[in-house]
């Protein structure tokens, strides 16, 4: 039996590294007031460890064109539905630079593995970024090589978001087979070689995973000592081999998955993830109770934001980036949060110590 005691939640953390499977799949079946506990005990220790501010990382889906068949992903290469579009990098540009006004204070860079954005035309992107703006920027635009790593990181770019997706290296060949998990975690190492603050994560629910492979994305994410993790309801796209996959019966394995992150990573930034609102409406802001501190919003341009579904049930596809921006405000302020007004660098000082020319890295 799991013991749900406040004082046994908290120590969780210094035991993270010696907890069995077993012991997290007790946690995700924690119900009533085994649960509330729960969320009660990820709040606290957010607030005790990272405060109450909520940083805003505005993201930017700058293209939705992908080389990869990804079975999960609604822009896969096989999906002849999607029209494809690119921003232009002026238009990036433009985009970043009203982020800083809109409160954000940093930006991720989005897109499919789009080989026209080569790594020079990323650097000129984040060069122009850096003159006219002060965001922090984090790429995610999959697998770079480690000689490309370095050019990002020397043109400016200090964060990485490069989800493992699941720690079954079975079920991730079968769903995304154009890469191995292998080379995936080789370039989130590479990207922290390089000095960048990683980013990963995974999706809850993914067909063929019971509790106990969630257990394991847990404990392996956990293992990854990583700087933010970004978790999400997988949810099945029509156009793609993954279609009519339900969502899990029990709703609340998503957001238990979420508590149990902050209570094994105390001091890591936890995104409350755009998915959450697909799932349930209010998603997100019962996530920033319960142990969240990143909020983003979707700065993609309107006339490009229907095309960028990876999933169905997309929140603000009919917003601008002003709009979701002033939105995400009220929602983090209405729970009586902060707005983070620093970057929201790592709060781990260790991963902080890699100078670098020209980065985001001083605050
Ligand atoms: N192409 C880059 C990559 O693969 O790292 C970045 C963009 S990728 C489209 C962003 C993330 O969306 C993926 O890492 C995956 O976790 C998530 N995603 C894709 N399809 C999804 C779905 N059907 N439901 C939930 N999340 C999904
Ligand atoms: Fe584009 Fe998976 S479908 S990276």
């Amino acid at each position: 039996m799991t013991d749900f005691s406040p004082q046994r939640l908290h120590r969780l953390a210094d035991e993270r590294h010696t907890l069995a499977p077993a012991e997290i799949v007790a946690l995700l079946h924690a119900q009533d007031h085994d649960l509330k506990a729960l969320y009660a005990a990820a709040d606290a220790l957010r607030r005790e460890k990272v405060g109450d501010n909520v940083f805003l990382r505005g993201i930017i889906e700058f293209s939705n064109y992908c080389l990869n068949d990804c079975a999960y992903c609604g822009i896969r290469a096989g999906n002849q539905a999607v029209s494809r579009y690119r921003m232009p990098p002026e238009e990036i540009i433009a985009r970043a630079e009203h982020a800083d006004r809109w409160g954000c204070t940093s930006v991720v860079l989005q897109s499919g593995e789009d080989p026209w954005f080569t790594t020079p035309r990323l650097c000129e992107i984040i060069t122009g970024i850096k003159r006219r703006s002060a965001v922090a920027v984090t790429i995610s635009v999959g697998i770079r090589s480690p000689a490309e790593i370095r050019e990002l990181r020397a043109a400016g770019c200090a964060r990485c978001l490069v989800r493992f997706e699941t720690s079954d290296r079975e079920l991730f060949a079968r769903i995304h087979p154009d890469e191995t998990f292998e080379r995936r975690i080789q370039c989130l190492r590479d990207f922290r070689a390089a000095g960048f603050q990683t980013g990963s994560g995974f999706m809850i629910g993914l067909p063929d995973a019971p509790l106990e492979t969630l257990a394991a994305d847990i404990l392996y994410a956990t293992r990854l000592d990583l700087d933010m993790i970004g978790c999400g309801p997988f949810i099945a796209h029509a156009d793609t081999p993954l279609a009519g996959t339900p969502l899990l019966a029990d709703r609340e394995i998503y957001f238990k998955t979420i508590a149990i992150m902050r209570l094994l990573n105390p001091l890591v930034h936890l995104p409350a993830t755009t998915a959450f609102d697909a799932l349930v409406r209010g998603g997100r802001d019962r996530l920033l109770q319960m142990g969240c501190n990143v909020f983003m919003p979707n700065l993609t341009p309107g006339q490009y934001r229907a095309q960028y579904q990876l999933y169905p049930g997309k929140p603000c596809l009919d917003e601008d980036g002003a709009a979701c921006a002033a939105c995400v405000m009220k929602r983090v302020e209405k729970l009586g949060r902060l707005i983070g007004r620093s970057p929201g660098h790592s709060f781990k000082p260790a991963n902080l110590s890699h100078p670098a020319p020209d980065d985001d890295l001083g605050l």
